[in-house]
C-alpha cells in the first residue's frame, strides 16, 4: 500500500556455488534470520541442485529459498532447464530473472527477461529483476537510458509488491569491490521509483528496490542507508553465514 514503510530484503544469490555439505551454512542463516525478523526478510537463492534441501533445512523459520533463474514455459522439451513451477515444487518462494550473467552468458535480452518474468509470476513466485549498466555504458553517460530501456522491456504490465522486486546491479560492480557513489546509487534508485510509480501507480511505491554489486558487511551501512534503497542483492558475501547475516544486521 502507497504510503506504508516498505519492508526491507536481503537476498544472497549463491550463484554456481553448494554443495550439501552448505546445509550446515543455510541453518546458521535461517537462524540469524529468525532474530531479524521483525526488521528485515532475508532470502537465500543456492544453484537449483540445493533447493529443496534448504527449503526442508529452514522450515519454520523465517528464512525464504529461492531460484536463480527460471524457464518461461512450464513444461516441455528443454533439456536442462528449469521451469518457475518446479522451483515452487522444490520449495522455493522466488526467482532471481535477468541477472547480468545470465544476460551475458546465455544471451538473455530484455524480451527473453521479461517472459520469464511472467512466468515465475504465473508459478506464484516473488520475481527479482535485475537491471543494471555496464561499464562502457556509465561511461558514455548512457546509465540511466539503459536502465529506462531494460525496465521498459524487462517488466511485466501489471505487479504488486508481493510478485515483483528490482534489483539494481552495475555490471562493473559485481565481484569487482567496486561500488557507485551514493549520490549515483540515490539517482539510479530515485529514477527507478519513478519508473515504478508511473508503471504500476500505487504499488510502484511499494515496489522494493535493491542494490546489488560488492555490497559487504563494511559498506552495506551506506549502501543500504541510501533513499530508495530498499534492500541488497548480495554475492559473495552471502555465501558466509557472518558476512551475510552483518549486511542484513544494517537493520537490526
Ligand atoms: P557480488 O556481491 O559478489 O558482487 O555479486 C553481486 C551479484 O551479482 C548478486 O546478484
Amino acid at each position: 500500500m502507497a504510503g506504508e514503510p516498505r519492508r526491507p530484503l536481503v537476498a544472497g544469490n549463491w550463484k554456481m556455488n553448494g554443495l550439501m555439505t552448505s546445509v550446515s551454512e543455510v541453518s546458521k542463516i535461517a537462524a540469524g534470520a529468525r532474530d531479524l525478523a521483525q526488521r528485515v526478510e532475508l532470502l537465500v537463492c543456492p544453484p537449483a541442485t540445493l533447493i529443496a534441501a534448504f527449503a526442508v533445512t529452514v522450515r519454520g523459520s523465517p528464512l525464504r529459498i529461492g531460484g536463480q533463474d527460471c524457464h518461461s514455459e512450464a513444461r516441455g522439451a528443454f533439456t536442462g532447464d528449469l521451469a518457475a513451477e518446479m522451483l515452487k515444487d522444490a520449495g522455493a518462494s522466488a526467482v532471481i530473472v535477468g541477472h547480468s550473467e545470465r544476460r551475458r552468458y546465455h544471451d538473455e535480452n530484455d524480451t527473453d527477461v521479461r517472459a520469464k518474468t511472467m512466468a515465475a509470476m504465473r508459478a506464484g513466485l516473488m520475481t527479482i529483476v535485475c537491471i543494471g549498466e555496464t561499464r562502457a555504458e556509465r561511461e558514455a553517460g548512457a546509465t540511466l537510458s539503459r536502465i529506462e530501456q531494460q525496465f521498459h522491456d524487462s517488466l511485466p504490465v501489471a505487479a504488486d509488491e508481493k510478485s515483483l522486486v528490482i534489483a539494481y546491479e552495475p555490471v562493473w560492480a559485481i565481484g569487482t569491490g567496486l561500488i557507485p557513489t551514493t549520490a549515483d546509487v540515490a539517482e539510479v534508485h530515485g529514477f527507478l521509483r519513478k519508473q515504478l510509480v508511473t508503471r504500476y501507480r500505487s504499488a510502484g511505491e511499494a515496489i522494493r528496490i535493491l542494490y546489488g554489486g560488492s555490497v559487504k558487511p563494511v559498506n552495506a551501512k551506506e549502501l543500504l542507508g541510501t533513499a530508495n534503497v530498499d534492500g541488497a542483492l548480495v554475492g559473495g558475501a552471502s555465501l558466509k553465514a557472518e558476512d551475510f547475516l552483518g549486511i542484513a544486521a544494517t537493520y537490526g
